[in-house]
């Protein structure tokens, strides 16, 4: 008798620890909100319940602002602070306007309204530059001016001609892959060799988010949320296990310039995958010959004898999650870290900065080659300067 009630007591017992352990499952997976990317992914907000001190260092970083909605504050501030108007020439001219609706672009010719595009997209960080963008329909095109920073001021997009108010030119979903996290696109063949794309708007997860790095990362939450005291991370990927070129690889799919061709999508992209599966080889160049400091850090990089002669990868100098912003000291430290000394002619020994600023010298900063811009009523370009990742000798200047 006794024996069967303890039995029915233990079953029963089973039974109410399997709810309860069933339903703490279904909680936190139901706490867990969707993601466009696909049920493996959760998205930043979940990440920054556990990560908080990532999180911090991680919101305003220039990888979270490649890319956001246009930011109304930051427009109006320039409104106030710069001249909000560019001319192309004697008659025609593009005016930046507050109006009820929003802030635009609007075209003048002859002081009559030509054109008029919304402020949608903000493409950069802001740290040099930012570019903007309006939405058409299910396509995204480039307005005609930029603002850069070095000069505070509106000057005419990269690339855009020089005469005359450009609106049309398309935003690929190209540039989006490497400045944003996500955007659900469909391409259609439109002729034999052309094809079209359009981009889902509402799909857009704007600025390099946490997954976008990490990979897929909703196991690992839903892992360590059913195991408060487990500390040792389960289900994503351990950066420094990672092999050298997986390392190089997990950068380089966005830092290896905008010139190579991908066969697959690169928001497919994870830490440990091999970027020969997602960019077609460049047999031309190699990536090497001639790489440009624009967005190619990497063929910069391994062009150096510091990475041909030791396991130097991005992290030997940057640590995604700290920011040192230009802290050139700290910089030369890691330099330090590999050369305790260095041979300097005396010449070069007068010159001071030696132990505090490496960088300046053998990372000069450099214009690009493929980007320059025009400010108004000036027929020459400004370069667009950026740090040379060819780390090496210059000569003095
Ligand atoms: C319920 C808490 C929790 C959530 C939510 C969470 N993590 Fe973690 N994560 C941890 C714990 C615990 C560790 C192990 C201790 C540590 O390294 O901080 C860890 C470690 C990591 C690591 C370090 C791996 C390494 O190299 O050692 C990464 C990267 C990481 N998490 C990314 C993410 C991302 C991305 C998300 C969002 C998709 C996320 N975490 C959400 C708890 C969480
Ligand atoms: C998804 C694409 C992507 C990946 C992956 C990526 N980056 Fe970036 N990174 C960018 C873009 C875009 C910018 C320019 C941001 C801006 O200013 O708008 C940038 C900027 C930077 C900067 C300059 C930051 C600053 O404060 O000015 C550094 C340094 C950098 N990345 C290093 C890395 C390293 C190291 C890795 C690998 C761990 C990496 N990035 C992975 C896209 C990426
Ligand atoms: C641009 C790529 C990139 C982005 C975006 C990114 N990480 Fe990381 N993260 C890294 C790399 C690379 C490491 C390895 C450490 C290093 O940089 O040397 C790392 C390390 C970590 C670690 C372990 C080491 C530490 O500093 O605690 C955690 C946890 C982490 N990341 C969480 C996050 C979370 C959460 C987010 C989003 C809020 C995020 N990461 C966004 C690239 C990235
Ligand atoms: C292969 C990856 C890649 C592609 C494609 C790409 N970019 Fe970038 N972009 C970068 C990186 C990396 C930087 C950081 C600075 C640098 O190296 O020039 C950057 C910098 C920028 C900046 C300046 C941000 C700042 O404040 O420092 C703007 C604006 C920008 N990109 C817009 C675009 C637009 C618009 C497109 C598409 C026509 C595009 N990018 C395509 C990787 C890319
Ligand atoms: C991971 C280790 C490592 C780091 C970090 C490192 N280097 Fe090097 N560097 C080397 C090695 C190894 C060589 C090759 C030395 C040789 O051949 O004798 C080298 C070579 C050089 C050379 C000679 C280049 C040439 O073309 O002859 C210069 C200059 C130099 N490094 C400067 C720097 C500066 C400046 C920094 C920091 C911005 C730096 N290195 C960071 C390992 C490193
Ligand atoms: C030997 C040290 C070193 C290595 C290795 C290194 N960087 Fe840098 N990087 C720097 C320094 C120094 C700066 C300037 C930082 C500043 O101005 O605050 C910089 C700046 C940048 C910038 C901003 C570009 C600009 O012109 O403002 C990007 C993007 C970047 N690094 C990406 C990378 C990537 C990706 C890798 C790996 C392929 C890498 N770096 C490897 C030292 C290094
Ligand atoms: C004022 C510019 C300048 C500064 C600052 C500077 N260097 Fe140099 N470096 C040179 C020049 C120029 C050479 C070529 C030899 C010479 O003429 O002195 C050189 C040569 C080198 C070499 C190759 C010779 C050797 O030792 O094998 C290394 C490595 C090097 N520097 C590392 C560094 C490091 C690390 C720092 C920071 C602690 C630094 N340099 C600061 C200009 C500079």
């Amino acid at each position: 008798m006794l024996k069967g009630y303890k039995r029915i007591f233990f079953v029963l017992g089973l039974m109410i620890i399997f709810i309860v352990v069933l339903s703490r499952c279904m909680n936190v997976a139901d706490k867990i909100p969707p993601d466009v990317r696909g049920e493996n992914f959760t998205g930043a907000a979940t990440c920054i319940k556990c990560h908080a001190k990532v999180a911090q260092s991680f919101i305003h970083s220039a990888h979270a602002q490649s890319s956001a909605p246009a930011n109304k504050k930051t427009l109006e501030s320039y409104l106030q602070t710069d001249s909000n108007s560019f001319a192309f020439n004697a008659h025609m001219k593009v005016k930046i306007e507050k109006r009820d609706s929003g802030i635009y672009q609007v075209a003048y010719i002859d002081g009559k309204q030509s054109r008029i595009q919304r402020f949608d997209i903000a493409f950069g960080s802001g740290e040099k530059a930012f570019t903007y963008a309006y939405w058409k329909g299910r396509k995204l095109y480039q307005l005609p001016l930029s603002h850069f920073s070095a000069i505070k001021t509106w000057a005419n997009s990269p690339g855009f001609p020089i005469n005359n108010m450009y609106f049309d030119r398309p935003i690929p979903s190209r540039c989006l892959e490497c400045h944003s996290s996500y955007i659900k696109k469909e391409t259609k063949q439109v002729s034999a060799l052309a094809m079209d794309e359009e981009l889902e708007k509402g799909s857009l997860l704007y600025g390099i988010d946490c997954e976008r790095c990490h990979g897929p990362g909703k196991q690992h939450a839903v892992f360590h949320l059913e195991n408060p005291d487990e500390k040792t991370a389960k289900f994503i990927t351990i950066f420094k296990t990672l092999s050298r070129k997986q390392k190089m690889d997990a950068c380089g799919v966005c830092h290896s310039g905008n010139k190579l061709t991908t066969v697959q999508s690169v928001f497919n992209f994870q830490p440990g995958d091999d970027l020969n599966d997602y960019y077609a080889q460049d047999f031309v160049s190699f990536g090497g010959v001639n790489p440009d400091v624009h967005g190619n850090q990497t063929a910069m990089l391994q062009g150096s004898m510091c990475y041909r002669k030791s396991e130097m990868t991005c992290q030997s100098c940057h640590n995604t999650h700290e920011s040192i912003k230009g802290n050139m000291a700290i910089y030369s430290q890691r330099c330090i870290s590999c050369h305790q000394t260095q041979k300097h002619s005396s010449q070069t020994l007068k010159k001071g900065v030696l132990k505090t600023n490496c960088v300046d010298c053998h990372m000069p900063m450099q214009a690009s080659k493929l980007i320059s811009f025009q400010t108004a009523g000036n027929k020459n370009v400004s370069p667009y300067m950026l740090r040379s990742h060819h780390i090496g000798i210059y000569p003095a200047k």
